[in-house]
């Protein structure tokens, strides 16, 4: 297997995990990957567009897709969609796989970043009050988040500072041991 396997950033809609996860694959040298536009680019259409014309099941499959293909990937950085985690084989396998890191918010950093451009979330967007969807939601998954080996509080911090934290984690702590002595 090659050094390191995969860091998986997985958190709730507006953690930063995309924007994190670019930063970070620039610090430690490795390739990134976000799911969703992984997904975008198999399907062809975005991620509002698969919600609205082919229904939430759909995208489901399609994640479950992008799970078991990233699975198989190393030495990447991946941004999983919010949900992706949320499923008991996805996760399963994406903690077989590499790393995986809670990108911790609270609803009301979570809000800021994706109030916004509601549109492009399909499971606010529908919602009579999406900050009461958010806050609901996120209360359903945090459980299953703080299932990832560590949690990173991103609450007022930009992603350069979040992506710094845990490379910083990551060369001291060495989740993957050293890498392989070339002889
Ligand atoms: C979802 C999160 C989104 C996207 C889809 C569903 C979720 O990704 O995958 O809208 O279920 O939380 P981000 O977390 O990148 O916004």
């Amino acid at each position: 297997m090659a050094f390191p396997p995969n860091i998986i950033l997985v958190g709730f809609m507006g953690s930063g995990k995309t924007s994190t996860g670019k930063e970070l694959a620039g610090i430690l040298g490795l390739s990134f990957c976000d799911m969703d536009q992984w997904i975008e680019g198999q399907t062809g259409k975005k991620v509002h567009e698969i919600f609205a014309d082919e229904g939430e099941a759909y995208f489901r499959e399609q994640e479950g897709k992008a799970v078991r293909f990233f699975a198989l990937q190393e030495q990447m950085v991946v941004a999983t969609g919010g949900g992706a985690w949320t499923n008991q084989t996805h996760r399963e396998l994406l903690l077989r796989s590499g790393w995986c890191l809670w990108l911790q918010v609270s609803p009301e950093y979570a809000w800021a970043r994706v109030k916004g451009n509601l549109l492009q979330r399909p499971l606010l967007a529908g919602a009579a009050d999406p900050l009461s969807e958010l806050r609901k939601k996120m209360g359903e998954r945090d459980t299953l988040y703080s299932l990832a080996q560590r949690a990173i509080d991103t609450d007022g911090k930009t992603p350069r500072d979040v992506a710094l934290e845990i490379a910083e984690i990551f060369l001291k702590e060495k989740p993957f041991g050293s890498p392989p002595r070339q002889e």
